[in-house]
């Protein structure tokens, strides 16, 4: 190869941003060179780390544009303390059928049983798998985007996530219009996209939630259509090392 050449494939391919290809090039010819590789031997070998590293950069980027919280796995949940999870239907929503059904899937359950590591766990498992997903931080903000007047762009691009994490329905109450922003939202997705919801209040209490029991049955009617329910009911996980330590009795399940 003439230096020519030499410098116009370098050249060339960071014009094609195949930015690995071009950094290991010079170093795999020489190795490649030696071990006697054929020339679809070399090129298999370099576009193969080319797509390896893209497909790193984009998880990444799925990674930070979801925005999780913390970062937890479902390798790390611990089955055998929460016997009342069926592993096994975890195991099926790992599969992310249910995405790709724009299903929903819900956690309820008291304080500290895992429905947020659950719901992380998953939305893990769906960037991995390459979909688009979004925790959704704080959806009262909902209600400000509503007053100017933007909460149909909010909505809209909440849309592009296949997979929306709306972490702990119940702990603060909706005023009026927090309800009808959640009810856009939730209307908006039957049917198109998945929605994780957490949340310490059982169904029959969302009502309380949604202040209004009419928007509080239409928004439970869309999401339970198409719904995985897991009922968490256990001792919460934050307390197991200060109950090991006596520090709370035994029969606390706070
Ligand atoms: N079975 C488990 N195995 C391993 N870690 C667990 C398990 N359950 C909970 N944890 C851990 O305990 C902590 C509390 O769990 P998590 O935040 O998921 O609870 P939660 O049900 O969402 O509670 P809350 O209603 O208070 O938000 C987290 O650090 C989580 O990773
Ligand atoms: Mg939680």
């Amino acid at each position: 190869m003439s230096q020519l050449e030499y410098e116009r494939l370098h050249h060339n391919l960071k014009f094609l941003e195949l930015m690995t290809f071009e950094s290991i090039l010079d170093n795999y010819l020489e190795v490649a060179t030696n071990d006697g590789k054929s020339t679809i031997e070399v090129l298999d070998y370099l576009v193969a780390q080319e797509v390896q590293s893209k497909e790193a950069r984009s998880l990444d980027l799925r990674m930070s544009l979801a925005g999780f919280p913390v970062e937890k796995r479902l390798d790390d949940f611990d089955f055998k303390f929460q016997p009342s999870i069926d592993k096994a239907s975890i195991k099926d929503l790992a599969s992310l059928k249910f995405i790709h059904n724009a299903e929903n899937v819900v956690f309820l359950g008291p304080p500290g049983v895992g429905k947020t590591h659950l719901a992380i766990a998953l939305g893990i498992e769906a960037a991995n798998a390459g979909f688009r997903v979004n925790f959704v931080m704080l959806v009262e903000r909902l209600a400000d985007a509503e007053k100017e007047k933007k909460l149909e762009d909010k909505i809209r691009r909440l849309s592009k996530f296949q997979l929306l994490v709306i972490d702990e329905i119940g702990y603060l109450p909706f005023d009026e219009l927090g309800a009808h922003c959640f009810f856009q939202l939730i209307s908006r997705r039957y049917e198109r996209g998945s929605i994780i919801f957490t949340s310490n209040k059982s169904y029959g209490e969302w009502g309380e939630i949604f202040k209004d029991h009419v928007i509080a049955a239409a928004i439970l009617d869309r999401v339970l259509h198409h719904c995985t329910t897991v009922n968490i009911k256990g001792d919460s996980y934050r307390l197991k090392d200060r109950k090991k330590q006596g520090l709370i009795p035994q029969n606390f399940s706070g």
